[in-house]
């Protein structure tokens, strides 16, 4: 008779284990970076600069030195003398750490004061004297490839104007030829603005050089500890082995916190310089205007079809305004992040994409804010594209995405740029989110209210997302590969330690690796202890952002696992003296396959293996593993949102929202959960509030949380989960796909195709994100469309 242990009980694979990681986090015991103190520790505030595009004449800092407290200034030119006045950034850029020649947006670095204590180094910022010459300011792609714009990258050779790149990918002259057979040709054009990912905590890091081991820690604030020391051991040239850094609890990072930040490097040679470790924690309005931003990017595309709903051909132009340097932390080979896997879940013969990347007088943008590299606008695009595309042939929303999606007898499906997506069962999951909001009523209680005069509207949006980069044979960072990986330690006792080269930020991995291992080993998963982000003691790792951490460090813990069991096979069939092939497993067991009442629990063996092993083993129970993806993971995803529009005002309320998710296999159902609300409700920040842009003079507009909104509790609407669709990922290891972006990534689509919706019969067939009320109403008073593309008026 069986004697495995019941997964569920022990915490394993479907379990909805509380979050471990919160007993910590609820009682206020969490250890945040900005919680560090260290003994003899300075503190650095940053100088930043209040114009958008001005040569700098001079900086006088004497004042500033002056100050009783103040221990370092640091400028442009001094950092300059060390080589260390432009940074590479990790998309083969160079950044200026702090400016010497110019500045190009405003809140970039200037200058850094080190002193006592934080008010008196920000008082010292104040006293120093910065001689700007303006010049004219460029917000957008469009001014910054018109004839005569001002060069803003005028410190590289080679760049005589303002394009970093042009990129393309997929069949040009195929796609050609599919409009010219097509019986319709949908177009659309729209802008996804800009928007900052706004984690709890900013940005930060506490730099100890000790002089006399020659050895460099730093606490920081990055989702990616190992990718930090490399490029520390190559800006500062250290040598790899005398860096530590250490990432301790994350306070939400939303990939704000993957790029590297000046001030980490500033506070870095402070504390070599000063022999003392320095502090910087970024405030609120640094954070807003000066790290990471997100999208900011110009989508024009035409669809082909044929008048019986088929889509024949997509062509897709983008121009995309990465800011005043080219920082975003992405797969090199793929310049405008994963934009191509737009369409992927759509059976398109083929299509072609062209991408133009501008330098702009704006922080460096594109980050990938909760999303697989771009991925979130693909998908916005698509799902704006294909509703607007329905609309022109006078088809049914549902009808027309259920007639072109990939079936589920064609996985792998080759999309029409390039990708291979793995499996899905995507017309179910439609039909799963159709039932659940009830859409032939919904679209009859829609007419009858129009009648009245009241403006309801459904918007569905679908979503696939490439998660889980690499392999490493296509993606690499700065010529890193991408792969990941986790180290299993088995106590004597049978207890465990788990580190991977992925880093929390409030995923719940701690949580969840856990149960991945007692999915595998049997070990219950409170015996079993997760450690992440510490480059001294975690195996190397490409960190987390691009929901890769379960598609690629969560399989590294299932492979180490197995590894662990493969010794653990030896070690029982010694301890139950039969030969290894004559031993069976079960879940926390292994037992004499013709004597299945004799067996040795999982933790008998690590018992043996550090008391009874046999001769000539190697003692111990632990192991190492790295894991290279075969390809990435495709979860799917259906959101539907319905809405009301009021007429009189623009406002519009969710009525409803109803999530299909299908990640594969789920680990911890509550947490996916908890992953999927967060998602939409990001979603729905961008959508409906989330204004952060810039005016003519390159001023940031919404820099601070009374004009950049985010949602509480009370703004954010309800949301109906559905997890009947189960699709494994067939080469995973535990059959798990990625899902914290999914919904951040596919639901705003949602909300703008519902309002759209409400709109339908005006000829509105676009308004910008965020769908201020201004916009709805200008849009339904004047029956246009409506752009929220920079620059803004000052007064908006
Ligand atoms: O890389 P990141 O942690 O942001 O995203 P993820 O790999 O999608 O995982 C987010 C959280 O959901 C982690 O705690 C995962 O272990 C959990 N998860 C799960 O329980 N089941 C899945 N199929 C996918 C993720």
């Amino acid at each position: 008779m069986t004697q495995a242990l019941d997964e569920i009980k022990i915490g394993g694979l479907g379990a909805s284990r509380k979050r471990v990681e919160d007993d910590r986090f609820i009682r206020g015991k969490g250890n945040y970076t900005d919680d560090i103190t260290l003994p003899g520790m300075l503190h650095m505030e940053i100088l930043r600069s209040p114009l958008a595009h001005a040569r700098i004449k001079s900086i006088d800092a004497s004042k500033a030195w002056d100050i009783p407290g103040v221990h370092l200034v640091l400028t442009g030119e001094m950092m300059a003398t060390r080589n260390l006045a432009w940074m590479p950034t990790l998309s083969y850029d160079t950044q200026a750490v702090l400016a010497t020649d110019k500045v190009r947006f405003q809140g970039q670095e200037v200058a850094c004061v080190i002193a006592d204590d934080p008010y008196i180094a920000k008082d010292a910022c104040e006293a120093i004297d910065v001689d700007y010459e303006p010049l004219p300011v460029i917000v957008n792609p469009k001014q910054a490839v018109a004839d005569g714009a001002p060069v803003i990258r005028d410190d590289k050779e080679n760049q005589p104007d303002n394009v970093v790149y042009t990129w393309e990918v997929g069949d040009a002259a195929g796609t050609d030829r599919a409009f010219e057979q097509a019986d319709v040709i949908s177009r659309l054009q729209l802008h996804y603005p800009r928007s900052h990912p706004s984690p709890i905590e900013c940005c930060g890091s506490i730099a100890d050089f000790n002089r006399a081991t020659s050895k460099l820690t730093v606490y920081m604030t990055t989702q990616a500890p190992h990718i930090i020391r490399a490029a520390v051991a190559l800006v500062a040239e250290l040598p790899e082995h005398m860096i530590r850094i250490i990432s301790p609890d994350i306070g939400g990072g939303f990939g704000n916190k993957v790029p590297v930040y000046p001030g980490y490097v500033c506070s870095i040679l402070a504390s070599i310089l000063l022999e003392r470790p320095v502090k910087w924690i970024e405030d609120k309005t640094g954070n807003l205007i000066s790290t990471g931003f997100a999208r900011d990017i110009y989508l024009d595309g035409e669809m082909a079809l044929r008048s019986d709903g088929k889509i024949l051909g997509v062509r897709m132009h983008c121009d995309a305004d990465h800011g005043a340097f080219f920082s975003d932390a992405q797969p090199s080979k793929f310049k405008i992040g994963l934009l191509h896997s737009a369409f992927a879940a759509y059976d398109i013969p083929v299509a072609h994409l062209q991408a133009r990347g501008t330098y702009t007088n704006k922080a460096p943008g594109g980050v990938a804010y909760r999303c697989s590299f771009r991925v979130t606008e693909a998908m916005f695009f698509q799902e704006r594209m294909v509703q607007a595309a329905a609309g022109d042939l006078g088809m049914d929303q549902a009808a027309f995405r259920r007639m072109n999606f990939v079936a589920d007898e064609d996985f792998p499906h080759r999309t029409p740029l390039g990708f291979l997506t793995d499996s899905g069962q995507y017309a179910k999951c439609l039909d799963v989110g159709l039932k659940a909001v009830g859409y032939e009523d919904f679209r009859k209680r829609q007419e009858e209210a129009r009648a009245k005069g009241r403006l309801l509207g459904l918007g569905i949006s679908t979503m696939t997302e490439p998660l889980g980069a690499g392999n490493s044979r296509e993606y690499d960072i700065l010529g890193i590969k991408m792969f990941d990986s986790a180290e299993l330690k088995v106590h004597m006792t049978g207890k465990a330690i788990v580190r991977t080269g992925a880093r929390t930020q409030g995923q719940g991995h701690e949580t969840t690796w856990a149960q991945i291992v007692a999915h595998e080993l049997g070990i219950p998963a409170e015996d079993i202890v997760v450690e992440e982000g510490d480059t001294d003691t975690a195996p190397f790792g490409m960190g987390t952002y691009a929901s890769r951490s379960t598609p690629v460090a969560g399989a590294a813990v299932a492979m180490v696992s197995r590894k662990i069991r493969a010794k653990a096979r030896k070690l029982a069939a010694h301890l139950l003296e039969v030969s290894e092939e004559d031993i069976e497993w079960e879940l926390g067991r292994f037992y004499v396959r013709s004597a299945p009442d004799r067996g040795v629990t999982i933790q008998e063996c690590a018992m043996a293996a550090y008391s009874n092993m046999p001769d000539g083993m190697e003692p111990g129970l632990e192991n190492t593993a790295y894991y290279d993806p075969p390809n990435l993971t495709w979860p799917f995803a259906v959101y539907i949102a319905t809405v009301e529009v009021d007429p009189a005002t623009g406002v519009w309320d969710v009525l409803s929202v109803v999530a299909v998710d299908d990640c594969g296999v789920r680990i911890n159902p509550m947490i996916v959960e908890g992953q999927i609300m967060g998602g939409l409700t990001e979603a729905y920040a961008m959508a409906n509030m989330q204004f952060i842009t810039f005016d003519a003079e390159g001023n940031c507009v919404g820099s601070n949380y009374m004009d950049y909104l985010l949602p509480t509790a009370w703004e954010t609407p309800g949301f109906e989960l559905h997890s009947e669709v189960v699709t494994p990922c067939p080469h995973h290891p535990i059959g798990a796909k990625g899902i914290g972006e999914c919904a951040a990534v596919g639901g705003p689509a949602a909300f703008v195709n519902a309002v759209i919706d409400a709109l339908s019969g005006t000829g509105v067939r676009n308004i910008d994100m965020p769908l201020l009320p201004d916009r709805v109403w200008e849009a339904l008073t004047h029956h246009r469309d409506v752009s929220g593309a920079p620059p803004v008026r000052s007064d908006d």
